[in-house]
């Protein structure tokens, strides 16, 4: 069951002549993480969840403060309600294992909210990639800046003032098959200056 994502064959998407050019195999990893929101049946075992939360914790961060502190919630009336304040978050009600990303401002670089959502960010990317390594499927919820999510978050979860939830990652089975891309465009790169 695990590997099934793994066998399905994974097209890459074209987006004009640069983003076919390359797309280097030696990426394909890389490039087959997609947001993933609808989940087959299926439990999520506690030694996956070390897995992705090991990944996590291997991300890079500024002066290696490691402000990041995660939440597992697998209860599945807990992740339908924290679902229902997330207005593009519906399927966490559906992900067998909802996963929330906080960052604690008393243990960010300089005590810097930028360096927190960098190194926040920076640990959930790498949890996607990840969860997509394993054949599962996951998609980063926005909850930061948005203060009536961060607020829902904080008082279903009791997170106290100096943490930051920032975002929420629904993982669960792949109930859908994305085809691997980049989103490339030559114009956004500018060489040696703007
Ligand atoms: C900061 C941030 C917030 C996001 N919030 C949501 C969200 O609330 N709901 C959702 O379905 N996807 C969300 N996404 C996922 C993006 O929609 C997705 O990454 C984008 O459409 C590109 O598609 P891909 O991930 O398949 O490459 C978010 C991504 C980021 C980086």
């Amino acid at each position: 069951m695990r590997c099934i994502a793994r066998e399905w064959p994974r097209k890459k998407e074209t987006h004009g002549r640069e983003s076919t050019r390359h797309m280097n195999p030696k990426l394909d990893t890389l490039f087959a993480r997609r947001s993933i929101r609808t989940y087959r049946e299926g439990a999520v075992d506690d030694n996956t969840v070390r897995d992705l939360l090991e990944a996590a914790m291997a991300a890079p961060s500024a002066a290696a403060k490691d402000p990041w502190e995660f939440i597992v919630v697998r209860d599945r009336q807990m992740l339908g309600r924290l679902a229902s304040g997330l207005p593009n978050g519906t399927m966490l009600s559906t992900a067998a294992v909802g996963l929330v990303v906080c960052g604690n401002l008393h243990r960010a670089h300089d005590k810097q909210l930028s360096y927190l959502l960098q190194d926040c960010s920076a640990a959930i990317e790498n949890v996607l990639l990840a969860a997509s390594m394993l054949g599962l499927g996951a998609c980063w919820l926005g909850v930061h800046p948005r203060e009536d999510r961060v607020a829902h978050i904080r008082s279903l979860l009791g997170i106290p003032e100096p943490v930051i939830p920032v975002s929420a990652i629904a993982i669960g089975w792949p109930g859908e098959l994305k085809d691997s891309r980049t989103r490339y465009r030559e114009e956004m790169v500018h060489r040696e200056r703007w």
